[in-house]
C-alpha cells in the first residue's frame, strides 16, 4: 500500500478515495453523466475527497446514487462493497456453500455477510458480543462471539472462510482455520489478493441497496473539520461497518 499511496506519507495531499456527491459539471466527452447527477463510486488511484470537490476521469468507478439512499448511506457502499464483492466471487460463493465471514462487523465484513446471503450461501458471522446482533440482523444465520469461542473448536465445518478482519490481527485466530474446513474447502484473507474492483459491481450494489438485500452499515458521521477525530476512532479498528464524513453542510 505504501509502495502504491506513498513510502512515508499519502502521495496526494488530499486524500480519500470513496465519494458521493452531485455532479457540477462534466468533460465535453463524457455521455454517462451529466450535470445534477447524483452519484457515488471510488476511485483507488487518484485520491483526492476529503473536499468539497473531486475532479474525476470518466473511467472512475462511478454510478447513479441507489435512489433509496441518502448522500452518507451512498458513501458508506462503494469501499466494503467493492471488496466484498472481489472476494465473494473469488471464493465462489453461491447457493447452498457453507460461509463463515471472520469480521462480520467491519466495512468489509458486513458487506460480505449480505452478499453471500444475497447468493443463497449459508452464512456464519465471527464478532466480539456487541456486534452479534448487528450480524444477525443481516442475514447470518449463526455469528460466533470470538471473544467467548474459537469458531475453529465448535465442530462445525465451512465451504469458505473469509478473513475480513485482516491479517495483522486475525493471523493467530485463522492459523487453525483450516481445521474447520470442509474437504475441498477454501480459506482465505482479505489481505491475500489485492482486490480489482470495478463498475458493474458498483451497478450490481446500487440495485442490492435498491431492491433493500445490501444495507449500508453506518457507525458514525464526522464533519470534515472532525477528520483527525474520524481517523482516530477508525484507527481503534472496532468500527461497525462504515464510518462517513460530510463535506459540505449542504450534501445530504
Ligand atoms: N487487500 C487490500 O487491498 C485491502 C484493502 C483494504 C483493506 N484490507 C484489509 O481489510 C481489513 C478490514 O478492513 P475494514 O475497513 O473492513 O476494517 P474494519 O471496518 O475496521 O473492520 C474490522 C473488523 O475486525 C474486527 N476485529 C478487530 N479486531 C479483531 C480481533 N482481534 N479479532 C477479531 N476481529 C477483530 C472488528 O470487529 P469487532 O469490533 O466485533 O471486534 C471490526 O469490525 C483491513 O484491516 C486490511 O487488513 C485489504
Amino acid at each position: 500500500m505504501r509502495l502504491a499511496f506513498g513510502w512515508r506519507a499519502p502521495r496526494r495531499g488530499i486524500i480519500g478515495m470513496i465519494a458521493s456527491g452531485r455532479i457540477e459539471s462534466v468533460g465535453r466527452d463524457v455521455k454517462s453523466f451529466k450535470e445534477g447527477d447524483e452519484v457515488f463510486g471510488m476511485d483507488g488511484f487518484r485520491a483526492g475527497t476529503y473536499a468539497e470537490k473531486v475532479c474525476w476521469p470518466a473511467t472512475t468507478q462511478l454510478a447513479l446514487k441507489p435512489a433509496n439512499l441518502s448522500f452518507e448511506e451512498a458513501a458508506a457502499l462503494p469501499y466494503g462493497g467493492l471488496l466484498a464483492s472481489f472476494f465473494v466471487r473469488r471464493l465462489k460463493v453461491g447457493a447452498g456453500r457453507r460461509v463463515l465471514i471472520y469480521g462480520a462487523s467491519g466495512a468489509i465484513g458486513t458487506s460480505a455477510v449480505q452478499l453471500a446471503k444475497h447468493l443463497g450461501a449459508e452464512v456464519t458471522g465471527v464478532c466480539s458480543t456487541g456486534n452479534v446482533d448487528l450480524v444477525r440482523s443481516l442475514g447470518a444465520a449463526a455469528v460466533v462471539d470470538y471473544t467467548k469461542e474459537d469458531f475453529t473448536q465448535r465442530g462445525d465445518r465451512y465451504d469458505v472462510i473469509f478473513d475480513a478482519v485482516g491479517k495483522r490481527k486475525s493471523a493467530q485466530a485463522m492459523a487453525n482455520s483450516a481445521a474447520a474446513l470442509t474437504s475441498g474447502g477454501v480459506a482465505m484473507s482479505v489481505d491475500d489478493s489485492f482486490p480489482r474492483t470495478n463498475t458493474s459491481d458498483l451497478m450490481a450494489l446500487k440495485q442490492l441497496a435498491e431492491s433493500g438485500e445490501l444495507r449500508p452499515v453506518i457507525d458514525r458521521v464526522y464533519p470534515l473539520d472532525d477528520i483527525v477525530e474520524a481517523h482516530r476512532y477508525v484507527d481503534l479498528g472496532h468500527k461497525k461497518g462504515n464510518v462517513v464524513v460530510t463535506v459540505a453542510p449542504s450534501v445530504g
